[in-house]
């Protein structure tokens, strides 16, 4: 099997294992409990945030613990939004191309009465700073950009934003769920307020994330009950899981140098094989780019079929159709950089992690290149586009 799609999930690192293991055979204690055990807990608890902290130029106060991404980001936003709201101020920048998580928070925001500005993002699927700046208001409450786009890899002008914002007095947000681990991340060189991590991309465990929150800014729970985490997100901590995330962020940053070069050569590899096929076209920045990302549309093709026949020769790759959801509907972001409905529909995302080699490149690219041609044989599109009855939307 050749597995490229990290950007969904990363296989737990072996260090990231054995740090759970331990913690579950000989620090099994509650944090919060007095005696020795519970004790030895908290300390695990604490040096965890350190070492997280430590990895994204933050301080071990500034950090809290999450279930992931999803959670994180919402406790930014809403806390961002309620704190904004008590000032008079009920207006958030964002992007066409964020995660759902962000997304969606901000729709269900906008039903609560804020007023929500989506920045374009052009064909390169980035923000221009020149866009956030002109759209910043009296009463803008946040702005909130994700770091790394999911689906297609692009890195956004993160510091430039953060310096924007930190002038202007206005809180900024970043969804770094796919960029922490996997390129240099400093909180305080690139002046964010708040800043939302995940542990499963970096080859730490699932269901465990980090909310980053610059020391003195408001943030609110999203969840009522005990005192863990200074009163801002109750629940008994998963220490395992949160032990299994620093271990695997250490690990990531220690060899991020190495891994990015790697990923980043079999990456080119990758676009300059599959961009051979004819009418297809990589989506997304060819320079402002996660070492590891590569998406493709192909014309007279679906994403779906496309990702069944590669599962049966033993590729795991993601389409940017919202399958899982049961929909049909191309992905919200290759429309943002103007890929039109059905194009959107063929696309194709790899992700690439540290293991992948070199040789796997080659048969990824041989069999995509493969079942490109089987499927536009079958379709009545790419019969129209060759006969002519329709034109190309891709050269
Ligand atoms: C950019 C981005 N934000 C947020 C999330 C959600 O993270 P989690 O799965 O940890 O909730 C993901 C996960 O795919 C993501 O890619």
């Amino acid at each position: 099997m050749i597995y490229a799609d990290h950007a969904a999930t990363t296989k737990t690192s072996r260090a990231a294992k054995e740090a759970m293991i331990a913690c579950m055979e000989e620090h099994w204690g509650n944090p919060s409990s007095l005696y020795t055990l519970g004790q030895e807990a908290n300390e695990l608890l604490q040096s965890a945030r350190e070492r997280i902290a430590g990895c994204i130029g933050a301080a071990a106060r500034e950090i809290y613990f999450t279930s992931g991404g999803s959670e994180a980001d919402n406790q930014a936003i809403r806390s961002a939004a309620y704190w904004g709201a008590r000032r008079g101020k009920k207006h958030i920048i964002s992007s066409a191309i964020e995660h759902h998580a962000v997304l969606h928070t901000l729709e269900r925001l906008k039903e609560e009465g804020f007023e929500i500005t989506l920045l374009p993002v052009g064909e390169e699927g980035i923000v221009k700073v020149s866009d956030v700046a002109a759209a910043l208001r009296e009463d803008t409450a946040l702005v909130t950009i994700m770091y790394a786009n999911n689906e297609i890899g692009t890195l956004q002008p993160i510091r430039e934003i953060g310096a924007l914002c930190r002038e202007k007095k206005v809180l900024f947000h970043t969804d770094a769920v796919q960029a922490v681990g996997h390129v240099p991340v400093d909180v305080q060189a690139d002046q964010i307020d708040m800043l939302s991590l995940s542990g499963h991309k970096f080859c730490g465990p699932r269901g465990v994330g980090a909310l980053y929150v610059r020391q003195g800014l408001p943030l609110r729970s999203l969840i009522e009950g005990g005192a863990q985490e200074r009163g801002k997100r109750a629940g008994t901590e998963n220490l395992p899981a949160i032990v299994g995330m620093a271990t695997a962020l250490e690990e990531s940053c220690a060899h991020m140098d190495g891994d990015a070069a790697h990923m980043s050569t079999l990456r080119d590899h990758l676009i300059a094989g599959i961009s051979q096929i004819p009418h297809s076209a990589l989506n997304g920045s060819c320079d402002h780019r996660l070492p590891g990302n590569v998406n493709f549309c192909f014309e007279g093709i679906e994403g779906e079929s496309l990702l069944l026949l590669l599962d049966d020769r033993g590729i795991c790759a993601s389409s940017g159709s919202a399958c899982t959801s049961g929909s049909l509907d191309p992905s919200h972001v290759l429309l943002a950089i103007g890929r039109p409905h059905e194009v959107a529909h063929g696309s194709l995302r790899l992700s690439l992690g540290k293991e992948n080699t070199m040789e796997e490149m080659d048969t990824i690219i041989r069999e995509v290149k493969d079942v490109v041609a089987y499927l536009r044989k079958m379709s009545p599109v790419w019969r129209e586009l060759e006969k002519g009855a329709r034109n190309y939307v891709i050269q």
